[in-house]
């Protein structure tokens, strides 16, 4: 077959890295950069880290409203199409890149298969909610990562085209972890003892919401361990238009992500709004506090191992205290093995000309 896979923001590099290795050993691959991440720490370092193959094409979109950012990459995707005229088009997860991959494919009749399908927040103001349903929708293929993502699938009427293939994301961290640098100098560097909070924060929900921005960074502030921030670029952003400072946090340029895993590791805990960064801390059994009303990975909220929390001060205060007196669990079972061979062998079997 050639497949056309479709990639744009920091975790799709993760999550296509392993299965682009599997597809090429039997078929043809095209990888189409949309461009919606283009700095050196949300783009480039992931290619560099994860010798992840060189993109065929970048459409280079760059950054803009749903609608510029979503119409931008339809139309790149639309050309793409008709010059690589592939069987197949791969999408993955639920950024505007692949909505725009998936509906650019369907549109010109070519089947979509997309990887980590079924996850549901239930929660349609989140733009990652929207993507996820209309994809799922539209694909041809719904490779799910978890029986819970099977099941919301089955709900809404796809169960015939759904496969549970388990979580390439895992399977990068199980493949990864003998690699993880040493972060003791670093954190020495940036004045940070082996005692740390880590946190990530980049959701609109989060940023582009003053109040509620100023509300977690004087959270962070009062926390009762030091607390390093690598920092979003839409964070960063929001931060200077309502000149929120972060005193009191150890915040640093958005990390490679070997870094980023060994960090998450050795954290006493992790605070995010992140899917990917709460699945990691929950797959290392490191206490996690989430700040979002929903999430789509419900798996992470039993045995009180994934607090949700509303941009409080008080709220984030005390979720912390409790998280952090729950301490670090056994990793749970998750389904991690051979995740990317088992992709490539169902999108074979079901879309092989
Ligand atoms: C996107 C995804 C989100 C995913 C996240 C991972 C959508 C709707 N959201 O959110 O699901 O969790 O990526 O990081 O697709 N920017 C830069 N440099 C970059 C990239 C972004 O400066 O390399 C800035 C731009 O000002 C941009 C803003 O960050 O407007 C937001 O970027 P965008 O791609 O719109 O969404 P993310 O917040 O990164």
């Amino acid at each position: 077959m050639k497949v056309l896979t479709v990639v744009g923001a920091r975790p799709q590099f993760i999550k296509a890295w392993l299965v682009s290795s599997a597809l090429r050993k039997d078929h043809e691959e095209f990888l189409l950069h949309t461009g919606q991440h283009y700095d050196y720490e949300m783009s480039r370092t992931f290619f560099d880290t994860l010798e992840l193959p060189e993109p065929d094409r970048d459409l280079e979109v760059g950054s803009g409203s749903h609608g510029q950012q979503t119409g931008a990459i339809l139309v790149g995707v639309e050309q793409t199409i008709a010059e690589v005229r592939p069987d197949l088009v791969l999408v993955y997860g639920d950024t505007n890149s692949t909505l725009a991959g998936a509906l650019g494919a369907v549109k010109l009749d070519v089947p979509v298969a997309h990887i980590e399908a079924g996850l549901r927040s239930r929660d349609l103001s989140m733009p990652e909610e929207v993507n996820r349903v209309c994809t799922d929708h539209i694909s041809g293929s719904l490779l799910a990562p978890t029986q819970v993502a099977m099941e919301n699938l089955a709900s809404e009427g796809l169960g015939h085209r759904s496969h549970l293939v388990g979580d390439v994301m895992y399977e990068a961290m199980d493949v990864l972890v003998s690699q993880l640098p040493e972060m003791g100098e670093k954190l020495r560097g940036w004045g940070v003892g082996p005692d740390y909070i880590l946190v990530t924060i980049h959701r609109p929900e989060n940023t582009d919401d003053a109040d509620s921005l100023r509300a977690i960074a004087e959270a962070m502030a009062a926390l009762p361990l030091p607390v390093l921030l690598p920092m979003h670029p839409r964070t960063s952003e929001a931060s200077k238009r309502a000149q929120i400072e972060w005193k009191g946090v150890t915040v640093i340029e958005p990390l490679n992500h070997l870094e980023m895993l060994a960090l998450e590791r050795e954290a006493s805990l992790v605070v995010t709004d992140s899917g990917g960064v709460q699945k990691e801390a929950y797959r290392w059994g490191i206490p996690l506090v989430t700040i979002r009303g929903t999430t789509e990975w419900l798996e992470t909220l039993g045995d009180e191992r994934n607090y949700l929390s509303a941009p409080d001060v008080e709220a984030i205060k005390s979720y912390v205290e409790k998280a952090l007196s729950a301490g670090h669990r056994d990793p749970p079972a998750v389904l991690s093995e051979g995740v990317a061979n088992r992709i490539v062998e169902v999108v074979t079997e079901v879309h092989s000309p």
